[in-house]
């Protein structure tokens, strides 16, 4: 390919997206495509830094400071990560991107969404998905697979994991080219077969 892809992983806590990422990288590697697994927060390099504060600062941390480093790891990342791996033609499956902060920052802690999105931008800097998978599961589903040990953000409570899961859907009404959301409830064989149904449409 001239020019690689792009394609996010969205969903909350324990939705099981990092599963289906892994199996979609298997299938187009088996392909012969060349696959870039990344995450948000925290790729590599700075990234880790910023990660391990976000997950686990104990103190205060005010909800505008939150977004602030979400967005600064996400400027890092397209910047040294995403575009010189799309820009050489290989396919970048990303582990969460944009659409968390509006889920979570946005419709989870309350911050007004359009200045999120607005953000978002100035964080990108015109690289969009091509292509994002939102898993959708019922809040007490998800957090029972998180399990008794919890990050900073995983502690936020089941209201707050309510607000996540319909900001998603919101995002995915407004976007539906690129956004597809998925039924997080199916098996995962399922779940992997429709992932590469929507790989296929989209090429
Ligand atoms: P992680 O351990 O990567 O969770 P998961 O495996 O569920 O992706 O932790 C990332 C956490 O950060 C997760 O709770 C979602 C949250 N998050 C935001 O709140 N805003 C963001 O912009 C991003 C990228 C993640």
């Amino acid at each position: 390919m001239e020019r690689g892809l792009f394609i996010t992983f969205e969903g909350a806590d324990g939705c099981g997206k990092t599963t289906q990422l892994k199996l979609l990288a298997e299938y187009l590697t088996e392909k012969g495509y060349e696959v870039v697994i990344t995450r948000e927060p925290g790729a590599k390099g700075l990234g880790e830094k910023i990660r391990e504060i976000l997950l686990n600062y104990e103190g205060d941390v005010s909800d505008r400071c939150e977004s602030f480093l979400f967005l600064a790891d996400r400027a890092q990342h397209i910047d040294m990560i995403v575009n010189p791996a799309v820009c050489a033609g290989k396919i970048v499956l990303c582990d969460r991107h944009t659409d968390s902060s509006v889920a979570y920052q946005g419709y989870g802690r309350g911050l007004p969404v359009e200045r999120i999105k607005m953000l978002n931008e100035l964080a990108v800097n015109g690289r969009h998905p091509d292509l994002t998978f939102v898993f959708d599961i019922d809040v007490e589903t998800s957090m029972s697979r998180v399990g008794q040990v919890k990050d900073r953000m995983e502690s936020a409570g089941m209201e707050f994991f309510n607000r996540v899961r319909e900001g998603y859907l919101e995002i995915a009404k407004q976007e539906p080219q690129r956004v597809k959301v998925l039924d997080a409830s199916k098996s995962v064989d399922e779940i992997h077969t429709e992932v590469v149904k929507l790989f296929e449409e989209l090429l």
